[in-house]
């Protein structure tokens, strides 16, 4: 599985590419606020387009998500073009984030232009994340429209399907699989019992049918949630930093090197 670092923070995108462990970048609006907003409370002055290609000169030879803040097709098309043009000959490394659904009057209302935009800028050879995926129907059309990722929001679902059956949750505690029982009942959102389950079942449609799009198992908030994205056979993880330092921790580690580092004998520190 491949790793992607989600995150818009250049040190922590540097320290994930220093360790040799991350294949790419996701941003997003809130990612890309937060990384600024921490910058400027420095003290610094920052435009975000220099930001950006600081955060594409990192990650070279490797792909940067990059969002559009367009709602419309022909606004997200044309500035998913702009994005394209401004930034690709930085690295050569950017793709365009186009939410598959891109509705702000209600959950319910159909918003066509998000796939609209999939399909244009991906026959443009513009390659596309489809993001804000939380169907497999949705990671069924955003492939068959032609994006290079679909990136089903695991940790998302989770925290759904806690609120609407009124589970208090912290936001990296840990959702089974297999789903949540309450009462007896399996908890579920339209078959969906969890965000690996989502994840899984985007990743199985997606290899039935030979389609070509990778998922990116993103939104993800502990590390085992990581590892069950892997093992469902993810194609890519996106992970905060926070969750990629967690994945190098472990207790008996700890321990165990303590341990090791008193039976150092003199000699043995001291080979000649
Ligand atoms: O990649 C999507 C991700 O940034 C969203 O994560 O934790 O805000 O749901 P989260």
């Amino acid at each position: 599985m491949k790793i992607f670092i989600d995150s818009a923070d250049i040190l922590e995108i540097k320290q994930a590419y220093e360790w040799g462990v991350a294949d790419g970048v996701t941003t997003n609006p809130s990612l890309i606020k937060m990384a600024v907003e921490k910058r400027v409370g420095a003290g610094e002055k920052i435009s975000i387009s220099s930001y950006l290609k600081e955060i594409l000169k990192v990650a070279s030879g490797t792909p940067v998500s990059i969002e559009v803040t367009e709602k419309t097709g022909e606004g997200m098309v044309e500035e998913g073009k702009k994005l394209f043009k401004m930034f690709n000959s930085v690295a050569e490394n950017v793709n365009i984030k186009i939410p598959v659904n891109p509705a702000l009057e209600d959950a319910d209302s159909t918003h066509f232009d998000g796939i609209k935009a999939v399909k244009e800028l991906s026959n443009s050879d513009i390659p596309v994340n489809c993001t804000l995926v939380f169907t497999p129907e949705q990671a069924l059309l955003a492939a068959k429209a032609g994006a290079a990722f679909v990136s089903p929001f695991a940790g998302r679902i989770d925290d759904y399907i806690r609120k609407q059956n009124n589970i208090e949750f912290g936001k990296s505690d840990y959702f089974p699989q297999d789903g949540f029982e309450k009462d007896g009942l399996l908890l579920e959102d339209n078959g969906i019992v969890s965000g690996i389950d989502l994840v899984a079942q985007c990743v199985e449609i997606l290899e039935n049918y030979d389609l070509e799009a990778e998922v990116i198992a993103a939104s993800l908030r502990n590390t085992r949630q990581v590892r069950e994205a892997a093992l469902v056979g993810a194609h890519i993880a996106t992970i905060p930093f926070t969750v990629i330092a967690d994945m190098l921790k472990h207790y008996k580690t700890f321990e165990g090197m303590k341990a090791f580092i008193a039976d150092i004998v003199p000699d043995y520190a001291n080979l000649e």
